[in-house]
């Protein structure tokens, strides 16, 4: 065979071809599997199973003005599972129609840029965040700073005379609803929405 000095059984010019080849191979391997591990691994993770959550009698609540209560994120893991979200009754005068078939709005105090926890003045009718100077108005729209989306939401239904709090949802800027909950600093408006997909686990 051209090329092959005695004893050998292929040239040198395949064998470092392969041997190219089979480097390459593992070092597009070693970056690759990782990313897709990422990228589909959460697909593959359980989560908590839906459920509802009594938050209080409907007395609890008004129309104009929130009240926190308190729901597991997490069941089974003490305090760290727990969140607080902002309640009060649906007002169409304010919250015009949209939303108008969930009875009351649970609204998270998780803000949207990147998850710094918000509080509702309620001298202002505002939702504040203290990391990075976020403004949310009283339906949870941005007023201001760098959140990406209004504030998520919870599901809520009154069953026998108590306020009851399910799975959380997210809205793009004009209070479209996502049913499966995105994280914080992902967009929802127009193209964004495809950019950012849902994660089960969110
Ligand atoms: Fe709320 Fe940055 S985390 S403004």
């Amino acid at each position: 065979m051209p090329g092959v000095y005695e004893g050998e059984t292929v040239t040198r010019r395949r064998l470092f071809s392969g041997g190219a080849l089979a480097v390459g191979g593992i070092a597009t391997a070693a970056i690759g599997l990782p990313a897709l591990g990422f990228a589909l691994g959460p697909a593959f993770t359980r989560t908590e199973p839906h459920r509802w959550q009594d938050v209080g009698p409907v007395e609890d609540f008004n129309d104009t003005s929130y009240t926190p209560k308190v729901i597991d994120l997490v069941a089974d893991v003490a305090d760290s599972g727990k969140t607080p979200v902002y309640i009060r009754r649906y007002n169409s005068a304010l919250d015009g129609r949209k939303g108008s078939d969930l009875p009351y709005l649970a609204i998270s105090n998780r803000c949207t840029h990147v998850g710094c926890p918000v509080h509702y003045a309620q001298a202002a009718g505002m939702f504040l965040c203290p990391c990075h100077g976020g403004v949310y108005g009283a339906r949870g729209q941005v007023m201001g700073g760098p959140p990406v989306r209004p504030l998520d939401r919870f599901y809520t239904r009154v069953v026998d005379g108590r306020v009851e709090v399910g799975a959380r949802f997210s809205l793009d800027s004009h209070f479209n609803r996502f049913p499966h909950p995105r994280d914080p600093s992902q967009h929802l408006d127009g193209i964004w929405k495809y950019l950012y997909p849902a994660r089960p686990t969110t």
